[in-house]
């Protein structure tokens, strides 16, 4: 499919499921390596980074442990900024190799304001690992370690990623359609 609608809107495939695996191979592959010889703690962001962290843990060679947390800060196709859930930490992160997991880093506000929150119980280290980065939309200074895709400043959805709670099942990722 290459166009998609979504609730009022068009979208149109920008990355193809190809791409997106081979691409979260390479990203697996460069993690796994990195890591030798570890257990880091992924930890997934819900809900966006579902199909990404399912994908890219089936790729690792090393063995992880993995949980997932939630942070919403996002409200149809704005970020509000605020973060207004954060539920599921529930392991003990003193001393842990963290890696977390987003779908996407827009704004950066998400992150900038939960990784001092992290850091509160402190890990031996926090890196982050992103699908995709609109890098022109972000505002913090975060040093995304491991970054699958940048792209544009657009809306997109699929592959986890949504509107308004519609378009994550799709395993491509569309941008919005410009009229
Ligand atoms: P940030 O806090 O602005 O960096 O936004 C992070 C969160 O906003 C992501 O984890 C997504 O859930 C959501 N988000 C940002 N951009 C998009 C988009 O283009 N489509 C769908 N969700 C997005």
């Amino acid at each position: 499919m290459s166009t998609i609608q979504v609730l009022d809107r068009q979208f149109e495939v920008y990355l193809d499921t190809a791409t997106i695996q081979s691409r979260i191979r390479e990203m697996a592959d460069q993690i796994s390596s990195d890591y030798a010889g570890t257990r880091p703690l992924f930890l997934s962001i819900l809900n966006g980074a579902f199909l990404f962290t399912a994908d890219l843990i089936r790729s690792l060679s090393i063995d992880p442990e993995i949980s997932f947390i939630k942070l919403a800060s996002y409200q149809g196709m704005r970020s509000t900024g605020t973060i207004t859930t954060a539920i599921g930490l529930e392991v003990d992160l003193t001393g842990r190799d963290v890696i977390l997991l987003e779908d996407i880093v827009d704004t950066g506000n998400t992150l900038a304001k939960f990784i001092p929150h992290l850091l509160q119980q402190q890990p031996r280290s926090v890196r982050i690992a992103t699908l995709l980065h609109k890098a022109e939309a972000t505002q913090h200074p975060l040093t995304l370690d491991y970054v699958g895709f940048v792209i544009p400043n657009k809306f997109v959805v699929g592959y986890g990623l949504d509107y308004d709670g519609w378009g994550r099942q799709y395993d491509a990722i569309y941008q919005l359609a410009s009229k």
